[in-house]
């Protein structure tokens, strides 16, 4: 069988390749660049192509033969390009991939989307079918890239969506580094008051989502929370990142309202003159915005059940930071390392 993994050489794609690999499958990959992982994955067979899912002749020639789309491939973390760019890649591109999957009688497309198309949760936690409400314009033009993968469904693809919540593992270049940066030393800041929550999924339990959707029958058009099974305060979760890095985690409290008008001022002022601002909104929202959600459908409908917990999973990401020497340098600074450090990913 032959699988094409959109945005393949990230940090989710890579390890999606990974597993399709060790299956015995053949893996085509086709992402905007080569990343951390592409030597490897070249190296373990995968078939990588370094183009945009924006590119038409591109997509085609990577679905053709293929049975199983996963599309990845998203612009996310892009600061400084105008916002036209999200709906370009997450929005068009998501379209081009579909009607690709169409002309070429793919079986199925699995569509990651996020669990931040409910935006700020309201109540206890969340199911597929709370309110969409975008607070972003990444997480709108992520829920547009839904709608048009649900038109394609009413056309006759089989496409199924997912909406993983923080996605943490061994190769994450991103949030949770940051995370363990803070930590470090012992003591965080923590702006406001803690409570409200956040719900990580462990890769590994996503690559399981992912090959879930993509094989059990019946689950055409329907969207599925992919998530670990349960949320944590920020308090709670400080504390689980000391303790995967033996230390006692002592917290400070500061008012969340001046941080949030710094980012404001922030951005406004980095944002004309090119610069990545070091304080933006969507950064600092991570303080206030409530995130809980409720797996019961995606265990129900797609036998759905994460296996590594939070305790195991932020040890292996600790410790592969650690290797790779993620964990030096200050919190907010860029992570580039020197070539012989990308190293492959070890889950042990
Ligand atoms: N990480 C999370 O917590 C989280 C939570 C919910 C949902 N998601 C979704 O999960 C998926 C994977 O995310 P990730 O965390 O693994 O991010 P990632 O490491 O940035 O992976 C995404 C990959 O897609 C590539 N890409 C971006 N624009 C592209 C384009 N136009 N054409 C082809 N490839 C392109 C990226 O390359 P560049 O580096 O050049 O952009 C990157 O290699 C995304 O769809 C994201 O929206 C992530």
């Amino acid at each position: 069988m032959t699988t094409l993994v959109t945005g393949g050489t990230g940090f989710t794609g890579s390890h999606l390749v990974r597993r399709l690999l060790e299956r015995g499958g053949s893996v085509r990959v086709l992402d905007n660049q080569p990343g951390l992982f592409h030597d490897e994955l070249r190296d373990l067979g995968a078939e990588i192509t370094i183009a945009s899912v924006t590119d038409e002749d591109a997509v085609r020639r990577c679905v053709e033969g293929c049975e199983v789309v996963h599309h990845l491939a998203a612009a996310f973390r892009k600061l400084n390009v105008p916002q036209s760019h999200y709906s370009d890649v997450n929005e068009q591109g998501t379209r081009i991939v579909c009607r690709a999957c169409v002309d070429f009688g793919v079986r199925k497309l699995v569509y990651c989307s996020t669990c931040g198309v409910h935006g700020h949760v309201q109540g206890e936690s969340a199911t597929e079918d709370s309110p969409i409400a975008p607070a972003d314009y990444y997480q709108q033009t992520k829920y547009d890239g839904e709608v048009v993968v649900q038109e394609f469904v009413r056309d006759g693809l089989d496409a199924t969506t997912l909406r993983p919540t923080a996605i943490y593992g061994p190769g994450d270049p991103g949030r949770f580094v940051m995370l363990f940066r803070l930590c470090k030393r012992g003591t965080f800041t923590m702006f406001g008051d803690g409570r409200v929550h956040y719900h990580p999924v462990h890769i590994e339990n996503l690559v399981d989502a992912f090959e879930l959707a993509a094989t059990v029958p019946g689950v055409t058009g329907e969207a599925f929370l992919a998530a670990d099974d349960r949320s944590y305060s920020l308090t709670d979760l400080v504390h689980e990142v000391g303790r995967a890095m033996d230390l006692d985690m002592k917290i400070r409290r500061l008012p969340f309202a001046p941080l949030r008008a710094a980012a404001v001022v922030c951005e406004a002022v980095c944002k004309p003159i090119g610069v990545s601002p070091p304080l933006f909104p969507r950064r600092v929202d991570w303080f206030r915005q409530h995130r809980s959600f409720d797996i019961t459908k995606a265990r129900r409908m797609l036998g759905y059940e994460p296996r590594v917990g939070l305790d195991e999973g932020l040890r292996q990401t600790g410790d592969w930071y650690r290797r790779w020497g993620y964990l030096e340098g200050s919190p907010r600074k860029q992570v580039t390392l020197p070539e012989p450090l990308h190293g492959p990913i070890s889950l042990g």
